[in-house]
C-alpha cells in the first residue's frame, strides 16, 4: 500500500475506485472497501477529518481519530493506495471551490446542522477534483449525503459512477457508526431501537398508506426507550422529498439522540402502486 499526503500526479491515467472516509476505520468502512475492490480498479481509501462539515467545533475535535489502527486496517486490506491528505493541501489558501449543497442541503440532517452539507460536497469535490476517480463508494446509512453527491456529480457531469453500500449493522440491527465509539454498553441497546422503530414504520406504512400512523408508530418506539427523537420522515426515495400518490420507492429516515450522541439511520422499501 502506498502513502499519500498530497497527489503527486500519480492518479493521473488510473483506473480508480474512492473510498472517501474520516478514519476511525470500523466494520462498515471495511464493507465499503470490499465493495470497492469487487470494481476490480485500483482502490484509494482517503482518510480526512473534514472541518467544513461538523457545525460544532467540539464535535471536530471529539471525533473518533487512530490513525495508526486505520493504517493498520488499510494494511490487512491489501489496498493500492491510502491518502492522508492535510489541511493546508484540502484548502489551500490560495482559494477552492466551495460549494453550496442548495435547499435540499438545508433540510433534515442539513437543518439541525447548518452548513454540513456544503461542508461535504465541498470535501468531496475537492477528492474528485484531486484524485479523478472513474467510481467512488459511499454507505447507505448517510443517505442524504449520497443525494446531495449524486447531484453535484450530474451538475458538474463529472464521470463518475456512485456505488451506494448497504447499510452494516450489528447484531441487534444498530447501523455501525464512528460515532458509536461514544456509547456506553446501555446506550448501544438503548439506540438499537432506532432500526426497530424504522422497521415498524414501515410494516405500518404498507399495511396502512398512512404516513401519520406509521410516523407515529415508529415516534412511539423511540419515545418509550427514551431516545430522543430530531427528525422521522418518510420520503419519496427518488427526489428525497414528500411522497407523491405515484411514489412507488420510500426512504423512512431517521435522526435520534442516544447519551447526547447524534446518530441517524434509515430503511428503503418498494410499494406498489396503491390502487
Ligand atoms: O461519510 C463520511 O465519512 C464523510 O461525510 C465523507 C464522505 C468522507 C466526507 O468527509
Amino acid at each position: 500500500m502506498i502513502i499519500l499526503k498530497d497527489n503527486e500526479n500519480i492518479f493521473d491515467n488510473k483506473n480508480l475506485c474512492l473510498v472517501p472516509t474520516m478514519g476511525a476505520l470500523h466494520e462498515g468502512h471495511i464493507a465499503l472497501i470490499n465493495a470497492a475492490k469487487k470494481t476490480e480498479q485500483e482502490v484509494i481509501v482517503s482518510i480526512f477529518v473534514n472541518r467544513l462539515q461538523f457545525n460544532d467545533d467540539l464535535d471536530f475535535k471529539n471525533y473518533p481519530r487512530d490513525i495508526e489502527k486505520d493504517i493498520s486496517i488499510l494494511n490487512r486490506l491489501n489496498i493500492e493506495y491510502a491518502f492522508f491528505p492535510d489541511e493546508e493541501y484540502m484548502f489551500p489558501e490560495s482559494g477552492f471551490d466551495k460549494l453550496d449543497a442548495g435547499n435540499l442541503g438545508k433540510k433534515y440532517e442539513g437543518n439541525s446542522r447548518p452548513g454540513h452539507f456544503d461542508g461535504v460536497i465541498t470535501v468531496v469535490n475537492r477528492l474528485f477534483e484531486l484524485i479523478a476517480p472513474k467510481t467512488a463508494v459511499f454507505g447507505a446509512k448517510d443517505f442524504q449525503q449520497l443525494f446531495l453527491i449524486n447531484k453535484m456529480i450530474l451538475e458538474k457531469k463529472y464521470n463518475i459512477k456512485l456505488i451506494e453500500n448497504k447499510t452494516v449493522r450489528n447484531n441487534s440491527g444498530l447501523a455501525l457508526s464512528s460515532r458509536n465509539h461514544h456509547l456506553s454498553k446501555k446506550g448501544i441497546h438503548q439506540a438499537s431501537f432506532i432500526f426497530k422503530s424504522l422497521n415498524a414504520a414501515k410494516d405500518e406504512f404498507i399495511k396502512t398508506y398512512n404516513t401519520i400512523d406509521a410516523v407515529k408508530v415508529g415516534t412511539d418506539i423511540l419515545i418509550e426507550n427514551n431516545i430522543d427523537l430530531d427528525y422521522f420522515e418518510i420520503l419519496d426515495h427518488k427526489t428525497f422529498s414528500p411522497p407523491k400518490s405515484t411514489t412507488k420507492n420510500f426512504i423512512i429516515i431517521v435522526a435520534a439522540y442516544v447519551e447526547g450522541i447524534r446518530l441517524i439511520d434509515n430503511i428503503q422499501f418498494k410499494v406498489r402502486a396503491t390502487k
